[in-house]
Protein backbone atom coordinates (compact mmCIF):
# COMPACT_ATOMS: atom_id res chain seq x y z
CA UNK A 1 0.00 0.00 0.00
CA UNK A 2 1.94 3.33 -1.24
CA UNK A 3 0.26 6.12 0.86
CA UNK A 4 0.26 10.20 1.21
CA UNK A 5 -0.10 11.97 4.06
CA UNK A 6 -0.79 15.62 3.34
CA UNK A 7 -1.56 18.53 5.54
CA UNK A 8 -0.29 22.09 6.69
CA UNK A 9 2.59 22.49 9.45
CA UNK A 10 1.52 20.52 12.52
CA UNK A 11 -0.95 19.23 11.04
CA UNK A 12 -0.51 15.48 12.65
CA UNK A 13 1.51 13.96 9.00
CA UNK A 14 4.09 12.78 11.25
CA UNK A 15 2.30 11.70 14.55
CA UNK A 16 -0.22 9.93 12.18
CA UNK A 17 2.50 8.04 10.14
CA UNK A 18 3.67 6.43 13.54
CA UNK A 19 0.78 5.04 14.48
CA UNK A 20 -0.02 3.65 10.67
CA UNK A 21 3.63 1.90 10.50
CA UNK A 22 2.70 0.12 13.80
CA UNK A 23 -0.85 -0.87 12.25
CA UNK A 24 0.10 -1.77 8.75
CA UNK A 25 3.84 -2.53 8.85
CA UNK A 26 5.03 -0.79 5.95
CA UNK A 27 7.54 2.76 6.81
CA UNK A 28 7.44 6.45 7.17
CA UNK A 29 9.46 8.27 4.38
CA UNK A 30 9.60 11.63 6.17
CA UNK A 31 12.00 13.88 4.38
CA UNK A 32 11.49 16.72 7.01
CA UNK A 33 13.17 13.71 9.20
CA UNK A 34 15.84 12.92 6.67
CA UNK A 35 16.48 16.56 6.62
CA UNK A 36 16.57 16.67 10.38
CA UNK A 37 19.15 13.79 10.58
CA UNK A 38 21.73 14.97 8.28
CA UNK A 39 21.50 18.42 10.26
CA UNK A 40 22.12 16.61 13.60
CA UNK A 41 24.81 14.64 11.41
CA UNK A 42 26.48 17.76 9.93
CA UNK A 43 26.64 16.36 6.58
CA UNK A 44 26.94 18.52 3.25
CA UNK A 45 23.06 17.94 2.44
CA UNK A 46 22.51 18.76 6.06
CA UNK A 47 24.48 22.25 5.79
CA UNK A 48 21.63 22.69 2.67
CA UNK A 49 19.00 21.94 3.98
CA UNK A 50 19.66 24.01 7.17
CA UNK A 51 19.43 27.22 5.63
CA UNK A 52 16.23 26.50 3.85
CA UNK A 53 14.72 25.08 6.76
CA UNK A 54 15.42 27.67 9.13
CA UNK A 55 13.65 30.36 7.09
CA UNK A 56 10.62 27.83 6.44
CA UNK A 57 11.68 27.46 2.78
CA UNK A 58 11.46 23.87 0.69
CA UNK A 59 14.53 22.26 0.44
CA UNK A 60 15.33 22.41 -3.24
CA UNK A 61 13.39 19.98 -5.51
CA UNK A 62 16.24 18.19 -7.42
CA UNK A 63 17.60 17.45 -3.43
CA UNK A 64 14.83 16.18 -2.61
CA UNK A 65 13.81 14.27 -4.91
CA UNK A 66 17.51 12.55 -5.25
CA UNK A 67 16.88 11.59 -2.05
CA UNK A 68 13.49 10.18 -1.63
CA UNK A 69 13.90 8.22 -4.95
CA UNK A 70 17.50 6.78 -3.22
CA UNK A 71 14.88 5.79 -0.15
CA UNK A 72 12.23 4.10 -2.59
CA UNK A 73 14.29 1.81 -3.58
CA UNK A 74 15.25 0.43 -0.50
CA UNK A 75 14.26 -3.26 0.30
CA UNK A 76 11.99 -2.27 3.04
CA UNK A 77 9.44 -0.09 0.29
CA UNK A 78 8.30 -3.45 -1.47
CA UNK A 79 5.11 -3.94 0.13
CA UNK A 80 4.47 -0.14 0.73
CA UNK A 81 5.25 3.61 2.17
CA UNK A 82 3.96 6.17 3.70
CA UNK A 83 5.34 9.73 2.19
CA UNK A 84 4.78 12.44 4.89
CA UNK A 85 5.95 15.40 3.88
CA UNK A 86 6.45 14.70 0.50
CA UNK A 87 5.69 15.61 -2.57
CA UNK A 88 5.14 19.21 -1.53
CA UNK A 89 5.52 21.11 -5.17
CA UNK A 90 3.93 20.24 -8.61
CA UNK A 91 7.57 19.28 -9.57
CA UNK A 92 7.84 16.84 -6.95
CA UNK A 93 4.71 15.00 -7.99
CA UNK A 94 5.63 15.20 -11.02
CA UNK A 95 9.28 13.37 -10.72
CA UNK A 96 7.41 10.92 -7.89
CA UNK A 97 4.95 9.36 -10.74
CA UNK A 98 7.84 9.77 -12.95
CA UNK A 99 9.89 7.36 -10.79
CA UNK A 100 7.51 5.24 -9.28
CA UNK A 101 5.89 4.32 -13.28
CA UNK A 102 10.22 3.10 -13.69
CA UNK A 103 9.78 1.02 -10.38
CA UNK A 104 6.13 -0.22 -11.87
CA UNK A 105 4.14 1.50 -8.48
CA UNK A 106 1.83 3.85 -7.93
CA UNK A 107 0.22 5.62 -5.63
CA UNK A 108 -3.01 4.16 -4.15
CA UNK A 109 -3.90 7.08 -1.78
CA UNK A 110 -3.49 10.51 -0.71
CA UNK A 111 -4.91 11.44 1.85
CA UNK A 112 -5.30 15.52 3.44
CA UNK A 113 -5.62 16.23 7.06
CA UNK A 114 -7.38 19.15 7.43
CA UNK A 115 -6.99 21.70 10.76
CA UNK A 116 -8.09 24.75 10.68
CA UNK A 117 -4.51 27.61 10.75
CA UNK A 118 -6.04 28.85 13.99
CA UNK A 119 -4.87 25.62 15.74
CA UNK A 120 -1.35 24.82 13.88
CA UNK A 121 0.86 27.47 16.05
CA UNK A 122 -0.57 25.76 19.21
CA UNK A 123 -0.39 22.70 18.18
CA UNK A 124 3.21 23.32 17.05
CA UNK A 125 4.21 25.64 19.63
CA UNK A 126 3.61 22.86 22.04
CA UNK A 127 5.22 20.03 20.11
CA UNK A 128 8.25 18.14 21.80
CA UNK A 129 10.07 15.40 20.06
CA UNK A 130 11.84 12.63 22.10
CA UNK A 131 15.53 12.49 21.28
CA UNK A 132 15.80 8.66 21.94
CA UNK A 133 13.05 7.52 19.79
CA UNK A 134 11.57 10.34 18.01
CA UNK A 135 8.51 10.31 19.06
CA UNK A 136 6.22 13.32 18.60
CA UNK A 137 4.71 14.42 22.17
CA UNK A 138 2.35 17.54 22.80
CA UNK A 139 2.94 19.18 25.85
CA UNK A 140 -0.85 19.87 26.60
CA UNK A 141 -2.48 17.19 23.96
CA UNK A 142 -0.18 14.23 24.34
CA UNK A 143 2.76 14.75 27.03
CA UNK A 144 5.51 12.00 27.99
CA UNK A 145 4.62 10.20 31.09
CA UNK A 146 8.29 10.46 32.24
CA UNK A 147 9.72 13.68 30.63
CA UNK A 148 13.65 13.18 31.21
CA UNK A 149 13.49 9.67 30.16
CA UNK A 150 12.51 10.75 26.64
CA UNK A 151 14.70 13.36 26.63
CA UNK A 152 12.67 15.89 25.11
CA UNK A 153 13.68 18.85 22.51
CA UNK A 154 12.34 21.54 20.24
CA UNK A 155 12.17 22.24 16.86
CA UNK A 156 14.35 24.74 15.51
CA UNK A 157 12.25 26.09 12.73
CA UNK A 158 8.78 26.08 15.45
CA UNK A 159 9.53 29.33 16.54
CA UNK A 160 6.19 31.57 15.55
CA UNK A 161 7.62 33.41 12.73
CA UNK A 162 9.13 30.56 11.04
CA UNK A 163 5.45 28.75 11.69
CA UNK A 164 3.81 31.81 9.62
CA UNK A 165 6.20 31.39 7.07
CA UNK A 166 5.98 27.13 6.54
CA UNK A 167 2.11 27.69 6.30
CA UNK A 168 2.51 30.73 3.55
CA UNK A 169 4.92 27.96 1.98
CA UNK A 170 2.49 25.20 1.93
CA UNK A 171 -0.60 27.70 1.06
CA UNK A 172 1.39 28.52 -2.17
CA UNK A 173 3.30 25.64 -3.27
CA UNK A 174 1.84 22.20 -1.82
CA UNK A 175 -2.00 23.58 -2.07
CA UNK A 176 -1.98 23.33 -5.48
CA UNK A 177 -0.88 19.55 -5.37
CA UNK A 178 -4.46 19.14 -3.96
CA UNK A 179 -6.08 19.39 -7.24
CA UNK A 180 -3.18 16.80 -8.41
CA UNK A 181 -4.58 14.10 -6.73
CA UNK A 182 -8.21 14.93 -6.94
CA UNK A 183 -8.38 14.79 -10.37
CA UNK A 184 -6.42 11.68 -10.35
CA UNK A 185 -8.83 10.53 -8.02
CA UNK A 186 -6.78 9.52 -5.82
CA UNK A 187 -7.82 12.24 -2.81
CA UNK A 188 -9.30 11.71 0.60
CA UNK A 189 -9.51 14.68 3.27
CA UNK A 190 -9.79 13.82 6.83
CA UNK A 191 -11.01 16.11 9.93
CA UNK A 192 -7.22 16.44 11.37
CA UNK A 193 -8.83 18.93 14.49
CA UNK A 194 -10.15 15.74 15.43
CA UNK A 195 -8.05 13.43 18.51
CA UNK A 196 -5.57 11.52 17.28
CA UNK A 197 -7.17 7.84 17.87
CA UNK A 198 -10.05 9.41 16.11
CA UNK A 199 -8.11 10.60 13.20
CA UNK A 200 -6.01 7.25 13.24
CA UNK A 201 -9.63 5.22 13.22
CA UNK A 202 -11.26 7.41 10.16
CA UNK A 203 -7.65 6.81 8.22
CA UNK A 204 -7.69 3.07 8.98
CA UNK A 205 -11.42 3.17 7.67
CA UNK A 206 -10.25 4.70 4.12
CA UNK A 207 -7.01 1.75 4.00
CA UNK A 208 -9.59 -0.60 4.44
CA UNK A 209 -9.79 -1.69 1.01
CA UNK A 210 -5.83 -2.29 1.25
CA UNK A 211 -5.30 -3.99 4.62
CA UNK A 212 -6.97 -7.35 4.15
P1 LIG B 1 8.45 18.70 8.05
O1 LIG B 1 9.22 18.11 9.14
O2 LIG B 1 7.78 17.81 7.07
O3 LIG B 1 7.40 19.72 8.70
P2 LIG B 1 5.89 20.13 8.33
O4 LIG B 1 5.34 19.61 7.07
O5 LIG B 1 5.88 21.59 8.51
O6 LIG B 1 5.07 19.35 9.34
P3 LIG B 1 5.35 19.19 10.85
O7 LIG B 1 6.40 18.15 11.07
O8 LIG B 1 5.60 20.55 11.46
O9 LIG B 1 3.95 18.75 11.41
P4 LIG B 1 3.14 17.39 11.29
O10 LIG B 1 2.02 17.57 10.33
O11 LIG B 1 4.04 16.22 11.06
O12 LIG B 1 2.53 17.36 12.75
P5 LIG B 1 2.95 16.49 14.04
O13 LIG B 1 2.46 15.10 13.91
O14 LIG B 1 4.39 16.70 14.37
O15 LIG B 1 9.35 19.71 7.21
C1 LIG B 1 10.20 20.63 7.85
C2 LIG B 1 10.98 21.41 6.79
O16 LIG B 1 11.80 20.51 6.02
C3 LIG B 1 10.15 22.16 5.75
O17 LIG B 1 9.74 23.44 6.22
C4 LIG B 1 11.14 22.25 4.58
O18 LIG B 1 12.09 23.27 4.81
C5 LIG B 1 11.86 20.91 4.66
N1 LIG B 1 11.18 19.88 3.84
C6 LIG B 1 10.54 18.78 4.29
N2 LIG B 1 10.02 18.08 3.26
C7 LIG B 1 10.35 18.76 2.13
C8 LIG B 1 10.07 18.56 0.75
N3 LIG B 1 9.34 17.50 0.32
N4 LIG B 1 10.56 19.45 -0.13
C9 LIG B 1 11.30 20.49 0.27
N5 LIG B 1 11.57 20.78 1.55
C10 LIG B 1 11.10 19.91 2.49
O19 LIG B 1 2.02 17.22 15.14
C11 LIG B 1 2.28 18.54 15.56
C12 LIG B 1 1.96 18.67 17.07
O20 LIG B 1 0.56 18.51 17.27
C13 LIG B 1 2.64 17.59 17.95
O21 LIG B 1 2.99 18.16 19.18
C14 LIG B 1 1.54 16.53 18.15
O22 LIG B 1 1.70 15.83 19.38
C15 LIG B 1 0.27 17.38 18.12
N6 LIG B 1 -0.85 16.68 17.49
C16 LIG B 1 -0.82 15.91 16.37
N7 LIG B 1 -2.05 15.47 16.09
C17 LIG B 1 -2.88 15.99 17.05
C18 LIG B 1 -4.29 15.90 17.29
N8 LIG B 1 -5.10 15.19 16.48
N9 LIG B 1 -4.80 16.57 18.37
C19 LIG B 1 -3.98 17.31 19.18
N10 LIG B 1 -2.63 17.42 19.00
C20 LIG B 1 -2.11 16.76 17.94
Amino acid sequence: MNIILFGPPGSGKGTQAKKLVEKINVPQISTGDIFRKAITEGTELGKQAKRCMDHGQLVPDDITNGLVKERLQKEDCKNGFILDGYPRSLDQAEYLDKILCKMNKKIDCAIVLDVDHSLIVERITGRRTSTKTGKIYHIKYNPPVDEKEEDLYQRKDDKEEVVIERLNVYNKQTLPLLDYYKNKGLLVSVDGSQNVDKVHEEILGILKKWLN
